[in-house]
């Protein structure tokens, strides 16, 4: 998760200053200077922590939840709920409007949805997706920030609270065999052109909602964690979900992320912006089925192994 230079610097004003002139401003994902190796000790407070993101999920070691409901999205089917694309330097992220919420889904109360952005790594044949699963990395992941509406929208206060971010991370997989697909994708990419210099924005023009984007994911069905920001200064204040089936994108509008916008001060294009995965977490998800078809399903299988034994 990328996340505000401003949370950075408000906590940095609570922090000694040599730890905060480098975490604050000197982070970045390409110079062995400030890239994430470096942050355990560039931004030690939490970089260096013990529930740090992005992870590797062991689909096998999920532990069964039944807390882990449905989400109620709201405001993820409306075309004016996207505002501005930018390209913040390290990712292309896009603020949401008011109104945009999620509950459900095991959080303890709503969370309102205020950004998402995304990590990538170099066009489909390098993946850079943040977390894992089963060892495998994905081409990109995007991710909706979202904070506990207690909170009011105010970050600063949310990132003080174990639990006071809610991210969804949605795992981008190629949709072979065809061009500029989905068409909300197209339509998103097509801004890329407009943010190719670090620091650029620019307003969406009301032609794409959430649901659009995230079109094809059932999103019954997900990991959970708890987790930190994957971006200094890896707050430990996320509670995470990884949804399991991907989000189908066209390679060439793939490709397009690593080949149009650029990192800020360089004349370098944006690539390879991911954190690498950190030491695991308990994972779980929903429960498999239900106990009664499991022993159902034993029972015959003991009745089959009895019938078999006789012979
Ligand atoms: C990071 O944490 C580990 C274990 O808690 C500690 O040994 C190490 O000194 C810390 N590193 C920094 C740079 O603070
Ligand atoms: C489900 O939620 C209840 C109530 O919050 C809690 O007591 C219980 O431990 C949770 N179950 C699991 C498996 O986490
Ligand atoms: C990214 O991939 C392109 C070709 O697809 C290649 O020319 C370029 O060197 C790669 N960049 C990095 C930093 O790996
Ligand atoms: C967020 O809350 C903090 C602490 O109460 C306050 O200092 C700050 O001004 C608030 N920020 C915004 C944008 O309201
Ligand atoms: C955005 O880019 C497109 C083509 O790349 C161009 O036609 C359009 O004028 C640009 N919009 C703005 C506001 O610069
Ligand atoms: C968008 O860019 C304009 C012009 O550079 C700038 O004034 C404004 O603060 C930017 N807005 C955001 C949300 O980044
Ligand atoms: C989504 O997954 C759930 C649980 O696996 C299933 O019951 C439901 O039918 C699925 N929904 C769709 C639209 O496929
Ligand atoms: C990047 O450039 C901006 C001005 O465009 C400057 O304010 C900032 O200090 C530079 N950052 C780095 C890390 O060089
Ligand atoms: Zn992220």
């Amino acid at each position: 998760m990328n996340f505000l230079t401003v949370i950075a610097v408000a906590v940095c004003i609570l922090a000694p200053s040599a730890y905060c002139e480098s975490s604050a401003v000197e982070w970045c994902y390409h110079n062995p200077l400030c890239s994430d190796s470096t942050w355990p000790t560039i931004a030690a407070l939490y970089c260096n922590g013990t529930r740090q993101s992005p992870i590797n999920i062991v689909s096998a070691s999920a532990t069964e939840d039944g807390n882990l409901t449905e989400f109620t999205f709201e405001g993820y089917n409306s075309k004016s709920a996207l505002d501005i694309i930018e390209n913040t330097g390290d990712t292309v992220k896009v603020t949401l409007n008011t109104g945009v919420k999620i509950s459900g889904g095991g959080l303890s109360e709503s969370y309102d949805s205020l950004q998402f952005h995304l990590h990538w790594g170099n066009g489909t044949a390098d993946p850079g997706s943040e977390h894992t699963v089963d060892g495998k990395r994905f081409p990109m992941e995007l991710h909706i920030v979202n904070s506990k509406s207690t909170y009011g929208r105010n970050t600063t206060l949310a990132v003080k609270d174990s639990e006071g971010l809610a991210a969804l991370g949605f795992l981008i997989e190629e949709l072979t065999g065809v061009d500029d697909q989905p068409a909300s994708w197209k339509t998103l990419t097509s801004y890329l052109s407009n943010i190719s210099i670090a620091g650029k924005n620019i307003t969406i023009q009301g032609d794409i909602s959430l649901d659009d984007l995230l079109s094809g994911v059932n999103r019954t069905n997900y990991y959970r964690y708890l987790g930190s920001l994957t971006t200094p200064l890896c707050n430990e204040a996320v509670v995470w979900t990884v949804f399991k089936e991907p989000i189908k994108v066209s390679k060439n509008l793939i490709d397009l992320f690593s080949s149009s916008v650029y990192i800020k001060n360089s004349t370098s294009l944006m690539v390879h912006v991911y954190r690498n995965t950190q030491p695991s977490q308990p994972v779980s998800t929903q429960p498999r089925a239900s106990s009664s078809t499991k022993s159902g399903y034993s029972l015959a299988l003991m009745t089959f192994a009895l019938i078999m034994a006789r012979y």
